[in-house]
């Protein structure tokens, strides 16, 4: 790793851990897109958990909201719809004070707008189980079987396409290729022009400067044409018998033939988000985590049966959404704390999954961990991940696959991370693969 971005680093961490303390309690923000990026925002959550953990902040750049930080409360405001309500938006999105004036917040998964516009996401039920069960199929164990061996040679097909002894970037060239090619399968998205999905991906949950585009004006041509691809999908799809790919199941399900483009367009940017970010920022970061724990990369080398739960323990250490937020519908005494009705009230998975009365040494990455699947990153209840098996599946396979022809990927330099407070993953991964098996 270059020295200097390693001491700018190590200082940025020392300052907000600093900042975490020193702050009084009363104004305390853990939301930071910079701390995120920096990977200095464990502290915020680390001093929550010891001395709050149902928190107040009353103003940040995301306005007020409730701060849940402890894995059992998590559990109790994930699993109670009835109170903590998705139809008001599953984000913080930030105040519009804050917001460039030529920006506006289109309607998107961690906006909110209304019953016959959301994606199931941004839904209680009904609406919510209705349209989840209309797409569930594509994602259950008999679809993922038919699935697995397309993914296995994709993956090998990719893993065989990389340099040898040359610096790339693991993110562009594995990660992003692999879960937009699964995305398109699941989609049947004209393959060649799959990297349309990676950048539509990229401009939903990217800051300014961070993705494909710079201003909003940028933003929305892009978001406008990705709508009119997919409306032309559907109009395909419409006018073909029923089909299994997702298009088709949204455009023939009786839960959502009769959508609104604008809901059938807020479905589709649910699944692009859900299906591509998150299983992408895991698979770079399964490289990180054991690259920065050589011991666990050498015992997963020998025991390449530790492979799935290797995938879990990434899953719960990378935490790919670092929360999902609900609004109170009415007041609700929590843990002793008023949280009052129309309070914005967010669950931080991220800290959760850190939590020592729940899981033993949690900051430690460790693949043999008893019970890997103990984590909170793909949520609980009605919401909980509806792809949650098919992002192992993807993991499970290119792991496979990398064993068997790469005795090491080695990171060059600390990556570049994410600047967000909800997607916490990796812009780019620089790494080399010295030679083959
Ligand atoms: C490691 C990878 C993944 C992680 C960490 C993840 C995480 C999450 C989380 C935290 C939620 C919300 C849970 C809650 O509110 O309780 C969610 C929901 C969802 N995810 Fe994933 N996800 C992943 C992969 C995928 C994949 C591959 C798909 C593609 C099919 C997908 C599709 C969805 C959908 C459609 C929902 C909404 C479910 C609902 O509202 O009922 N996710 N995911």
């Amino acid at each position: 790793m270059a020295d200097g971005v390693a001491d700018i680093l190590s200082d940025k961490r020392a300052l907000a851990r600093r900042r975490a303390y020193e702050t009084p309690l009363e104004t305390l923000n853990p939301a930071w897109a910079s701390a995120f990026r920096d990977d200095a925002h464990w502290p915020y959550f680390e001093r929550l958990r010891a001395e709050d953990p149902v928190h107040w902040t009353p103003d940040s750049n995301y306005g007020a909201f409730w701060s849940i930080t402890k894995y059992h409360d998590i559990m109790a405001v994930d699993t109670n719809h009835q109170v903590f309500s998705s139809a008001l938006g599953i984000g913080l999105p930030p105040k519009a004070s804050v917001l460039p004036p030529d920006a506006f917040l289109e309607r998107e998964i961690d906006a909110g707008g209304s019953e016959d516009s959301n994606s199931f996401i941004n839904m209680d039920p009904p609406g919510h189980d209705i349209q989840r069960k209309t797409v569930s199929p594509v994602v259950a164990p008999a679809n993922l079987q038919t699935m697995a061996p397309v993914i296995r040679e994709r993956a090998g097909a990719i893993l065989d396409s990389l340099p040898i002894g040359e610096p790339f970037d693991w993110v562009d060239l594995v990660s992003k290729e692999l879960t937009t090619m699964t995305l398109a399968t699941l989609f049947d998205f004209p393959f060649e022009e799959r990297r349309k999905l990676t950048m539509w991906s990229d401009t939903m949950t990217t800051a300014p400067g961070h993705g494909p585009w710079n201003t909003y004006a940028e933003r929305r041509q892009l978001l406008a044409d990705c709508r009119a691809y997919f409306i032309d999908l559907w109009n395909q799809r419409v006018n073909a018998p029923p089909a299994g790919d997702l298009i088709s199941m949204l455009a023939h399900g009786p839960a959502t033939r009769g959508s609104s483009m604008d809901q059938y367009f807020s479905n589709v940017t649910l699944l692009i988000i859900g299906g591509n970010d998150t299983t992408r920022n895991t698979i770079s970061g399964s490289i990180f985590a054991l690259n920065r724990n050589p011991d666990q990369y050498a015992k997963l080398r020998a025991n390449p049966e530790l492979i799935p739960s290797m995938v879990s323990e990434t899953i719960r250490w990378q935490t790919p959404l670092a929360h999902m937020a609900r609004t109170a519908l009415q007041d609700f005494e929590f843990r002793g704390k008023q949280i009052k009705k129309g309070d914005r009230v967010v669950m931080w998975y991220v800290s959760g999954n850190r939590d020592d009365e729940v899981i033993d040494n949690p900051y430690a990455y460790l693949i043999d961990r008893p019970h890997p699947r103990q984590h909170l990153s793909f949520g609980f209840g009605i919401h909980r991940c509806v792809g949650n098996r098919l992002a192992e599946l993807q993991l499970t396979i290119i792991w496979e696959e990398i064993l068997k022809r790469f005795p090491d990927i080695r990171l060059l330099e600390e990556p570049r991370r994410s600047y967000s407070i909800f997607i916490k993953g990796y812009e780019q991964m620089q790494v080399i693969i010295p030679s083959r098996n």
